[in-house]
C-alpha cells in the first residue's frame, strides 16, 4: 500500500518518495539508512544535487550566451571535500568566504582561478593565502579591505582581479536576517550614499588591483524578480556614471544568489531557466537604456543547488502531550535539533516533516517537532499535524535541509555533529562522518 501523499513531491529531492509507508531516497529506505548510519543524519541525493548544479549553469549559459560569466556554487550553503569535487567536475565555479572554506576547496584540488572570495572581514592572512593560490576574483567589501588587498598583492608582486560589492538599496522580500542589500547592513558599499562610487574610484587607482566589475547579493529565498531588476538598473546607473567620471567601462556583473526553493507547500521555487531568461531581458534592456556594453553576468546560487537535495532523518525519543487552553499539542522530541538545523530558531524558517518508517492510519493532531537541546526555542517544525500514534523509535524526515543545515551546525550541548551520507542508485556512502566525543574532547586542553 502506498503512503498517502504526506509531503508535496516538489519539496522532496528528485529521487525521494514515500513507498509502503517508508521514506525512500535513491532506492534506500529511511530504516535501512538509520540502521547503517544512525540518526540524526543528513542524506544527500547525489544525482539531485548534481542535476540542480548543472541546470543552473546551463540556465545561465542558455540565457546569456557568450555574455555568461561564471556559475559560482555558494559554498556557504554546504561544502565538503566531496561536494567541492562534484562542483569542479560539473564545471561550475565556487564562492568561498573564509580560509576554512578555501581549505576545503583546495583539499578537493578545486581550480583556484574558478574561485571567488567573499566576506566583509577578510583577514590579512586570508587575503594573502587567496592571492598566493591564484584566486580568480576577490570581492572587496570596504575601503580598508581595498587597501589591504592592494598592499598584500604588492608585497607578493602580484596584481589581483577584484569586484566591488554594492549595496543596491533593495529590500528583498524575505526575513530581515537573510536580506543583505538594503541600506542598514554590514555588507558592501552603498550606491545611494556615494560610497560605491568612491570605492570604484579608489579601486581603479590602486596599482595592484585590477578592477573587473561589481557584485551584489540582494537576499535569500527570493521568488520574485523585482529586486533583481531594480538592483541591475542601479548597477548600470552607477557604472555609467563611473564611466562618465573616469572613462573606465566595467563589464562584469555578479548578481549573487538568493533563488528560492520549496520548504513547504506554499513556497514558490525559482525555476533557474525562467529567472535567467527574465534577467537576461532586464540586462539587455538596461544596457540599451544606458548605452552601456552588455556585461558578463555571473551568479552564485547556494540554496537552490544544495537545499532540495538533502533530507534529515531523526529518531523520536520522547512524545509528550501538552494541554493548552486552546487544545492540546503533541511535543515530539527527536535526537537532533537546533545543532543541525538552526534556521527555525534563527529566522523562523518553515520546514515540512513526516513519519518516515511506516504508514500510520491514526488521526493527525497538532504537533511540534523539537530537538533535545536546552532551549525552548529548539524547534525544528513549529506547527504541524502529525499522526497521533507517533511513538518512541519512529523515524521522522525533514526534507530540503541541504542548505545552511550541516553548514550552520554547532556542537551546542556537546552534541556531535551529524554525518552527511551521499546516496545514489541504491548505494550509500559517508561523505562527512559523524563527529565523535574524541573529536569534541580533542579540543580541550
Ligand atoms: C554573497 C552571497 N552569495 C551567494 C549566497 C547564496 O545565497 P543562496 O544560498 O540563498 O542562493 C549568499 C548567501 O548568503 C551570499 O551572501
Amino acid at each position: 500500500m502506498s503512503q498517502p501523499e504526506v509531503i508535496d513531491p516538489k519539496i522532496l529531492s528528485a529521487n525521494a518518495s514515500f513507498q509502503s509507508g517508508e521514506f525512500y531516497i535513491a532506492g534506500l529506505s529511511a530504516s535501512a539508512l538509520a540502521e547503517e548510519f544512525g540518526t540524526p543524519a543528513f542524506i544527500i541525493d547525489e544525482d539531485d544535487f548534481r542535476s540542480r548544479a548543472l541546470n543552473f549553469k546551463n540556465a545561465l549559459e542558455g540565457a546569456f550566451g557568450e555574455r555568461s560569466g561564471k556559475c559560482y556554487y555558494a559554498g556557504k550553503a554546504f561544502l565538503s571535500i566531496e561536494i567541492a569535487r562534484w562542483i569542479a567536475e560539473l564545471g561550475l565555479s565556487l564562492d568561498v568566504c573564509t580560509e576554512g572554506e578555501l581549505a576545503v576547496a583546495l583539499a578537493a584540488q578545486f581550480p583556484p582561478d574558478r574561485m571567488e572570495f567573499h566576506g566583509n572581514n577578510k583577514s590579512a592572512s586570508e587575503i594573502k593565502r587567496a592571492i598566493e593560490i591564484g584566486m580568480g576574483r576577490i570581492v572587496a567589501d570596504s575601503e580598508i579591505e581595498l587597501q589591504r588587498i592592494n598592499q598584500i598583492a604588492g608585497e607578493l608582486g602580484r596584481k589581483q582581479e577584484i569586484l566591488i560589492r554594492l549595496t543596491p538599496g533593495v529590500e528583498a522580500h524575505t526575513h530581515e536576517y537573510i536580506s543583505t542589500a538594503h541600506e542598514d547592513v554590514k555588507f558592501g558599499f552603498s550606491i545611494a550614499s556615494g560610497s560605491a562610487m568612491a570605492a570604484l574610484k579608489m579601486a581603479s587607482e590602486l596599482g595592484n588591483l585590477i578592477l573587473m566589475g561589481i557584485h551584489f547579493h540582494i537576499g535569500s529565498q527570493i521568488s520574485s524578480t523585482e529586486g533583481f531588476d531594480l538592483a541591475i538598473r542601479r548597477a548600470f546607473q552607477l557604472l555609467s556614471d563611473f564611466r562618465s567620471d573616469s572613462g573606465i567601462t566595467l563589464t562584469e556583473f555578479d548578481i549573487g544568489g538568493g533563488y528560492s526553493i520549496s520548504y513547504i507547500e506554499q513556497d514558490d521555487p525559482t525555476n533557474p531557466r525562467e529567472i535567467m531568461d527574465h534577467l537576461a531581458k532586464t540586462v539587455k534592456k538596461e544596457s540599451e537604456n544606458f548605452q552601456f556594453p552588455h556585461p558578463e553576468i555571473s551568479v552564485e546560487p547556494g540554496r537552490a543547488i544544495a537545499g532540495p537535495s538533502t533530507a534529515t532523518l531523526y529518531e523520536v525519543g520522547t512524545v509528550k502531550e501538552v494541554i493548552l487552553e486552546s487544545g492540546s499539542r503533541n511535543y515530539i522530541s527527536v535526537d537532533g535539533g537546533m545543532s543541525d538545523n538552526i534556521r527555525t530558531s534563527l529566522y523562523d524558517a518553515k520546514y515540512s516533516v513526516a513519519l518516515a518508517n511506516r504508514i500510520s492510519k491514526a488521526p493527525k493532531i497538532a504537533s511540534r517537532v523539537v530537538g533535545k537541546h536546552c532551549e525552548s526555542g529548539d524547534i525544528i517544525v513549529k506547527d504541524v499535524d502529525l499522526p497521533s500514534d507517533i511513538a518512541v523509535g519512529d523515524l521522522l524526515v525533514t526534507p530540503a535541509t541541504g542548505a545552511y543545515g550541516r553548514s550552520m551546525a554547532s556542537n551546542y550541548n556537546h552534541l556531535p555533529r551529524a554525518p552527511v551520507v551521499a546516496v545514489r542508485d541504491g548505494k550509500a556512502r559517508l561523505i562527512v562522518r559523524r563527529e565523535t566525543f574524541e573529536d569534541l574532547l580533542g579540543l580541550d586542553l
